[in-house]
């Protein structure tokens, strides 16, 4: 060490080595210095499609495509409803078309707004699961309740179907007051096996089923 050259910088008696970084870093530091201008503006540049976020929304997008190539056309009527209600993961998919559709009149929870809560016991329209899909598909209210057979693919209005099949009873604090009569239960799931047959993807890829 005493042989390294010293800088000839001394305050107070205190001495300096001389120690230049390596080359190969101060090149990789000047390189990265050059590369950064191009990398922000292909990637953060305003350009539409390339940014972070909205490559992730297309691979989503891809993705969820796969997963109704693997459950098929689903049909809105009762016993699908009541089997996706029990998906778990497939909820979670109908979560995340209510989250991007429903929550400026049905508020983020359900718990009502222009449009009525989601989470009591009475409904203006539904007499039984059935019901919110055609909801859904025809609009109701004369139109306050848009519908949605062209802006979602089938499958999305089962599985938001099945999503606000099991909002009912959770009773969000702050909601609208009950509108409507209230009506009977949903009927039981279909047996588990009817359930597998129809279909063994798992949109989360983690096998649970944890109800939300
Ligand atoms: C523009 C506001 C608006 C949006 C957006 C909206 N709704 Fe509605 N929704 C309403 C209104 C208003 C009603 C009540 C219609 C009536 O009075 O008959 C309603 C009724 C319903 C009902 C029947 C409730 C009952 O008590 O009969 C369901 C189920 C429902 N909406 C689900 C949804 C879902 C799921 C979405 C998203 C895909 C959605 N709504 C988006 C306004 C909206």
């Amino acid at each position: 060490m005493s042989d390294t050259p010293k800088t000839d910088h001394a305050y107070d008696g205190i001495e300096e080595f001389d120690n230049p970084l390596p080359g190969w870093w101060k090149w990789l530091f000047v390189a990265s210095i050059v590369f950064s201008p191009f990398y922000w503006m292909f990637y953060h540049g305003g350009a539409s499609g390339r940014s972070v976020e909205d490559l992730y929304n297309v691979a989503l997008a891809e993705n969820t495509r796969k997963q109704f190539e693997e459950i098929g056309e689903l049909k809105p009527d009762e016993a699908t409803l009541a089997s996706y209600m029990n998906k778990g993961s497939w909820v979670k998919v109908g979560q995340a078309v209510f989250r991007a559709n429903c929550v400026s009149c049905h508020g983020r929870e359900g718990e009502g707004k222009v449009g009525p809560n989601l989470t009591d016991e009475a409904y203006k329209n539904v007499a039984n699961l059935e019901d919110i899909a055609k909801v859904l598909i025809n609009g109701a209210g004369n139109g306050a309740m848009p519908k949605w057979s062209n802006r979602l693919h089938p499958n999305e209005i089962v599985l938001v179907s099945a999503y606000v099949a099991t909002l009912r009873g959770t009773n969000v604090d702050g909601g609208r007051p009950p509108e409507g009569r209230t009506i009977a239960p949903w009927p039981a799931a279909p047996a588990e096996s009817d359930a597998d047959a129809e279909s063994d993807a798992d949109p989360a890829g983690d096998n649970t089923d944890d109800g939300k």
